[in-house]
């Protein structure tokens, strides 16, 4: 299966960032969303990213046009007649999702493939609106997209080998990190180790065992900065199993287990207290603390790709 027109669906955060990546690695994009608005959003953010890339010499000026002018916007359903590949990355809503693809799936070609972007929507329940759900599956980004290397692809229940490789086969192509997620269980992969964190985190602060910002140490000094090169596995051979055992012994039994969301979260977002957008989450982000929390996010997460990647 060969890909090389891809149509991106969702002009949001998302979809101008993966965009500008496939443009950027010589693939055809059209961008389609229903607001006009998004898409002109859209075209600024990778006018403006493209040109910084071009001032710091990571392209040539000609590539910087090339990738300008290879992508086309639209709001007319009729481009996906003609495309190899459909990567959706509209609201996380399964009803929205659900009809986009109900009547998407009936104009692409019979052979184009179709994935989701969904952070974590049933792969399964999305496909049963999709007329040839063979050729239906997740391929799940991660933001900041053009900084994160990873992106899971995660198999329905009957998505066919050959669309999981032509799309894992296309990861590999734009110099991404796929995994296989054989089986779609809710969260995927990385959101369920993600939230098996958060939940243990928030669990110590709420008992009063170790404070909000030295939670946040314990994973920005010692265990995220060690996950940036080894795996949790690997992390276990190094420790040795024996001890890695011993360990399990008592403190498995230990650990937080709750099936509610944590008290702690559900007590910001009952007052509306939803992080860095906000101004205020667990931590402050008021007048300017929000631009440069996140400014200073983007040069850590760019130091540690460039250090371990380029
Ligand atoms: N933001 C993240 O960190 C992140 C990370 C990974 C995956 N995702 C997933 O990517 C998808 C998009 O997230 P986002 O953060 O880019 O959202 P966003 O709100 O920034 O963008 C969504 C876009 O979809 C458009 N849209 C809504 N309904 C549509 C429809 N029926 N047809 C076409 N366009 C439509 C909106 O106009 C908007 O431009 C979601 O499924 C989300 O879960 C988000």
């Amino acid at each position: 299966m060969k890909i090389e027109k891809i149509l991106i669906a969702g002009a949001g955060t998302m979809g101008y960032s993966m965009a500008q990546i496939f443009a950027r690695y010589g693939y055809k994009v059209t961008m389609y969303d229903v607001s006009d608005k998004a898409l002109s959003n859209a075209r600024q953010r990778i006018f403006e990213n493209m040109t910084t890339l071009a001032e710091e010499g990571e392209i040539t000026p000609e590539v910087k046009d090339h990738i300008i002018d290879s992508l086309a916007y639209t709001t007319d359903k009729q481009a996906f007649a003609d495309c190899d590949l459909v990567v959706e990355s509209i609201i996380e809503n399964l009803d929205i999702k659900k009809s986009f693809y109900a009547e998407i799936s009936k104009i692409v070609r019979k052979d184009s493939i179709l994935a989701t972007n969904t952070s974590g929507l049933s792969i399964n329940a999305l496909a049963s609106a999709v007329c040839g759900p063979e050729r239906f599956i997740g391929m799940h980004w991660f933001n900041p997209s053009h900084l994160i290397l990873l992106i899971e692809i995660i198999k329905g229940d009957a998505t066919t080998d050959e669309v999981a490789k032509t799309i894992r086969d296309l990861a590999l192509s734009i110099d991404k990190k796929p995994v296989t997620v054989e089986k779609d269980v809710p969260g995927f992969v990385a959101n369920r180790i993600q939230f098996a964190v958060l939940r243990e985190s928030l669990d110590l602060v709420e008992k009063g065992v170790i404070s909000m910002e030295d939670v946040d140490s314990v994973m920005k000094y010692g265990l995220g900065f060690r996950y940036a090169c080894l795996g949790p596995l690997e992390v276990a051979d190094f420790g040795g199993l024996d001890t890695f055992h011993h360990i399990s012994e008592y403190l498995m039994k230990d650990l937080c287990a709750s099936p509610d969301v944590p008290k702690l979260l559900a007590d910001h977002f009952d007052k509306g207290e939803l992080g860095v957008k906000t101004g205020k989450g667990f931590y402050d982000y008021s007048g300017d603390k929000a631009v440069k929390a996140t400014e200073s996010r983007d040069e850590k997460l760019l130091a540690v790709y460039r250090a371990l990647y380029k």
